[in-house]
């Protein structure tokens, strides 16, 4: 496909194919208020696989799933009066909340790396608005950049990054903010900043009256991104590795395996994608076997596979 294929202007039909695309399990590019955003289904964990995949990202860090509009959000998460009140003050926009998750909400924990809350995000750009109209689903995005790139802001830029790698970019000129969201947890206790953007804890405090504060109080565990504890950790030990179970261990296996007794496998095949999509889940299945070790087999180090080792690494590390 040519460029001028792949980036198409924001109509009716191009709305359509990027819903569709979205729906047989592919990314797409699209534009935000912020920053042109690289989605994929926020329910399909093979999907949201593809967005590591397509990033290059070395880990898995949580994303950010997208809605149409605030009505949408408690289909995902609990909201409290807080998270309602600053939800009808700043969505639409570009602010993100971090919101305990909804045991039902079908969320790939792909998205949430483990945890028990999800960032959701009601964006102002019409053509993002129609998207998710036209999905009616909620879409995962993070900057449609390569890890460690500049993020994009013009389709052009999307384009320069993944060329043939994406089907198609939706062109909705640049993008007016630039900078991502403001991402604001919100807990029991506490209304915390985890990453500054354009709405700043000034203009919550002037709209709503609502104090933002840096860092949770010592009561919370702690959520910055990237940080070891953030991140589910099993109860059993893990060791990687493993050509294959010891006796009274559990088996995380991947690739073509011999049958055990208390074994998942991450993918049967081999497909890393599979695989990166049962991964929290499985290693969630066989911690609740409650046995004192999870044997892990060894996953290839390219592709997905390096963001797959990273976690199986943070997850075997001793634990404080
Ligand atoms: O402006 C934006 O927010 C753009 C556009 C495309 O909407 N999106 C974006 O998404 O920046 P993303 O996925 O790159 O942002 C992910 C960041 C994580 O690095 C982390 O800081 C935070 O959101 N995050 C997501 N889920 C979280 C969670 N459950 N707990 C704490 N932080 C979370
Ligand atoms: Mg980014």
């Amino acid at each position: 496909m040519t460029n001028k294929n792949r980036i198409q202007k924001p109509d009716s039909d191009s709305i359509r194919s990027a819903a569709d695309l979205l729906r047989d399990g592919n990314i797409v590019s699209f534009p935000t208020e912020t920053v042109y955003g690289l989605g994929a289904d926020a329910k399909n964990g093979k999907a949201v696989a593809k967005i590591f995949a397509a990033k290059n990202r070395p880990d898995f860090n949580p994303l950010i799933v997208h809605l149409p509009d605030p009505s949408a959000a408690e289909n995902y998460v609990h909201m409290n009066d807080v998270a309602k009140k600053l939800a009808s003050a700043f969505w639409p926009g570009p602010f993100t909340m971090v919101l305990p998750l909804n045991e039902e909400s079908g969320i790939s924990d792909l998205i949430t790396a483990g945890l028990d809350t999800v960032a959701i995000r009601v964006p102002a750009n019409e053509v993002a608005h129609q998207l998710l109209k036209e999905f009616d689903g909620p879409i995962a995005a993070p900057s449609a950049n390569k890890s460690g790139h500049i993020s994009p802001t013009t389709a052009n830029h999307v384009d320069g990054e993944f060329g043939d790698e994406l089907e198609i970019i939706i062109d909705g000129g640049p993008c007016n903010k630039g900078i991502e969201s403001t991402i604001i947890q919100i807990t029991d206790h506490d209304v915390v900043l985890l990453r500054p953007g354009s709405i700043t804890p000034e203009d919550i405090k002037n709209k709503t009256g609502i104090d933002v504060i840096s860092s949770l109080t010592p009561t919370d565990n702690p959520v910055a991104p990237g940080q070891l504890k953030s991140h589910y950790a099993p109860n059993a030990k893990v060791r990687l590795n493993a050509t294959g179970p010891n006796d009274g261990e559990a088996f995380l296996a991947f690739g073509e395996t011999a049958h055990h007794e208390n074994m998942l496998n991450l993918s049967p095949t081999g497909d890393l994608e599979e695989a990166a999509s049962n991964l929290f889940s499985m290693m969630r299945e066989l911690d609740d076997l409650e046995l004192k070790t999870i044997a892990v087999s060894p996953i290839p180090q390219n592709g997905l596979g390096i963001a797959i080792n990273d976690r199986l690494s943070r997850a075997a590390a001793p634990k404080e």
